[in-house]
C-alpha cells in the first residue's frame, strides 16, 4: 500500500497536441507552474482479494466504466512490476473535475506515484514522469514542483518533465477565477486532437511554441514577471485560435471568459501588472507579482465575487508515503 500527494499544473506554455496518442508523445514543449492550492491525494492497495480494480474519488465509487482510465493505467504498473493483484484507489481531489483545472494532471500524477510504489517499483522521479504521461500529457510536469519543462522527445524513454526552477526565489504567483467547476464537453484529448488534423494554423502553432519556450525562459533567468505574463497571455490566445480554426470549430471560453479577460486587461491599463491564460474550460488563471496580490483582488471583485477567487503560489513536486509507518517512499 502507498499514498501520493501531487499538485496540479498551470501551463505556461502550452501543450496543445499528440504526436502519438497511445505513448501520449507530445508535438511541442511545454512548461509550467505547479500550484500549492490545487492537488490530489491518492491510495492504491493492491489486494489478492479483489476481482476487479475499485476505484474511488471523492469516497464515491465509480462504476466499471468511469474507472477505464484508470483501470488501464494500473494494467501498464502491473505489466512493468509483474503484479497480478487488482487494485484499491482511493483519490482525494482537491481540485474542481474537469473544469480546465487540470485535475488530469494531479490525478495521474498522484496515481503514477501511488500505484507504482505500492506495486514495489522504485522508480525516480524522471520515470515517474514518463509514467504519468502515459494516463495524461499534462501529469508529466506535475511531478516536479515550481516552473517545469516538459521535453517532447520522440519516444517513450525521452519524453519526460524536468525542474525548471523547483523553488521559486521570485514573486510569481496565480489566481484562479472560478467561473464553472461543472464538466467540460470537449475533452482536452478530443480536442487537441481535433486542432492537430484539422486547424489550418497548427504548423505555425508548432513555430510560436517554440519561440515562446526560449523566450519564456529568458523571461524566468530575468525573474520578469511582466515578461513571463505577456508570453502566457499570448501564447494562451494562439492555443485558443486553434481551437475556433478547427472544424468544426470549437471554443471553450463562456461569456464569463470574456468577462474575465476584459476585467484582466482594465487593471493592467490602470497600472496593475496582471496578465491571464486560459487552458480547456471556461476558468481564467491570473498571472501577476504576490506583492500586487490585494491589488489584483480588489480589481477583480468589482466584478466577480470574491469566493470565486482562489490565490496559489507556487506549490512543491510529488511526495509518495507509506501510511502505516509514515516512511517517504521517494
Ligand atoms: O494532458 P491534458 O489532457 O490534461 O491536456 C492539457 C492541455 C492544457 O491544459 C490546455 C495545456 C497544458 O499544457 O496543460
Amino acid at each position: 500500500m502507498a499514498t501520493a500527494k501531487a499538485h496540479t499544473n498551470i501551463a505556461l506554455v502550452k501543450y496543445w497536441g499528440k504526436k502519438d496518442q497511445q505513448l501520449i508523445i507530445p508535438q511541442t514543449n511545454s512548461l509550467s507552474l505547479t500550484l500549492d492550492e490545487f492537488y490530489t491525494t491518492t491510495r492504491v492497495n493492491f489486494d489478492p482479494g479483489l476481482t476487479a480494480d475499485q476505484v474511488t474519488i471523492n469516497h464515491k465509487l465509480l462504476s466499471p466504466a468511469a474507472a477505464r482510465r484508470t483501470s488501464a493505467f494500473l494494467e501498464l504498473v502491473r505489466q512493468r512490476s509483474g503484479r497480478q493483484q487488482f487494485a484499491r484507489v482511493d483519490s482525494i481531489n482537491h481540485v474542481p473535475t474537469a473544469a480546465g483545472l487540470a485535475s488530469s494532471a494531479s490525478a495521474f500524477a498522484a496515481l503514477a506515484g501511488a500505484a507504482s510504489a505500492a506495486a514495489g517499483l522504485s522508480l525516480d522521479r524522471r520515470e515517474l514522469s514518463r509514467l504519468a504521461r502515459r494516463g495524461s500529457g499534462s501529469a508529466t510536469r506535475s511531478i516536479f514542483g515550481g516552473l517545469v519543462e516538459w521535453h517532447r522527445g520522440h519516444d517513450d524513454s525521452t519524453s519526460f518533465a524536468e525542474p525548471i526552477m523547483e523553488k521559486l526565489d521570485f514573486g510569481l504567483e496565480m489566481l484562479a477565477i472560478m467561473i464553472n467547476t461543472k464538466k467540460k464537453k470537449v475533452t482536452s484529448r478530443q480536442g487537441m486532437q481535433a486542432s492537430v488534423t484539422t486547424s489550418p494554423y497548427y504548423a505555425s502553432w508548432r513555430e510560436v511554441v517554440a519561440a515562446d519556450m526560449q523566450a519564456m525562459k529568458d523571461a524566468i533567468n530575468r525573474r520578469d514577471i511582466p515578461a513571463i505574463g505577456h508570453i502566457a497571455e499570448e501564447n494562451a490566445l494562439r492555443m485558443h485560435a486553434l481551437t475556433l480554426s478547427a472544424d468544426p470549430g470549437y471554443t471553450y471560453f463562456s461569456s464569463a471568459t470574456l468577462t474575465a479577460i476584459q476585467a484582466v486587461r482594465a487593471l493592467r491599463e490602470n497600472g496593475v501588472g496582471c496578465y491571464f491564460t486560459m487552458d480547456a474550460g471556461p476558468n481564467v488563471k491570473v498571472i501577476y507579482d504576490r506583492q500586487d496580490r490585494d491589488q489584483v483582488i480588489s480589481g477583480l471583485t468589482q466584478t466577480f465575487d470574491r469566493d470565486q477567487l482562489v490565490v496559489s503560489p507556487a506549490g512543491p513536486g510529488i511526495q509518495i508515503w507509506n501510511e502505516n509507518n509514515n516512511q517517504s517512499l521517494l
